[in-house]
């Protein structure tokens, strides 16, 4: 009996398969930094969904329904980004969601610690699931969720380190704060 041989080239071809990737943060608020990061994410995956968690170290100035919709309002040119919130584990979300990567931004060095111990923790607990990083523009390089918030709070023109719409909702939850 003939054995059967196999090359690469015989390598059968079961169609595409859709990837999807969970951009989580606390985005409190989306800054133009992590719209860099959803447009280049949206580049390399099918599917993106940016996901509001908790991150129970930080003090919230918006809502997670607030931020879910400040992202909503952003991202309404990218065809294939949804937003959503998530409560609990990261890694147990993502793996329900059927997602094959998670992706987060690095801004410097001063990120990485913080980062290497998020994506070994999620690899843990979730070993399917890659975190992804991609680096943040340079020009963005300085921003952050808390610095806009400090400007926010304390009467600051924060105006062009957020997309507009996330201007609109900081300044009715300050004025009705
Ligand atoms: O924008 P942030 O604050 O850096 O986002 C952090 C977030 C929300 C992604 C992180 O705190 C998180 O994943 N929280 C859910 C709880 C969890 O899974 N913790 C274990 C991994 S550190």
């Amino acid at each position: 009996m003939a054995r059967e041989r196999r090359s690469a080239g015989d390598r059968k071809y079961s169609g595409p398969v859709s990837k999807l990737a969970i951009y989580p943060g606390s985005f409190d608020p989306l800054t133009l930094g992590h719209m860099d990061v959803i447009e280049r994410a949206a580049r390399l995956f099918d599917r993106v969904v940016v996901s509001v968690g908790v991150n129970s170290s930080k003090k919230p100035l918006l809502t997670p329904e607030q931020r879910a919709q400040a992202i909503r309002a952003s991202v309404t040119g990218l065809k294939n980004v949804e937003v959503d919130t998530f409560q609990g584990l990261l890694a147990k979300y993502a793996e329900g969601m059927g997602a094959s990567a998670i992706v987060r931004g690095l801004r410097a060095t001063a990120d990485f610690e913080y980062e290497f111990q998020m994506a070994t923790v999620n690899r843990k607990l979730s070993s399917s699931i890659e975190t992804v990083f991609l680096m943040t523009k340079w020009e963005h390089s300085y921003l952050s969720s808390t610095i806009v918030k400090e400007i926010a709070v304390l009467g600051g023109d924060y105006s062009s380190l957020v997309p507009e719409p996330v201007a609109r909702i900081i300044e009715k939850a300050l004025e009705t704060a």
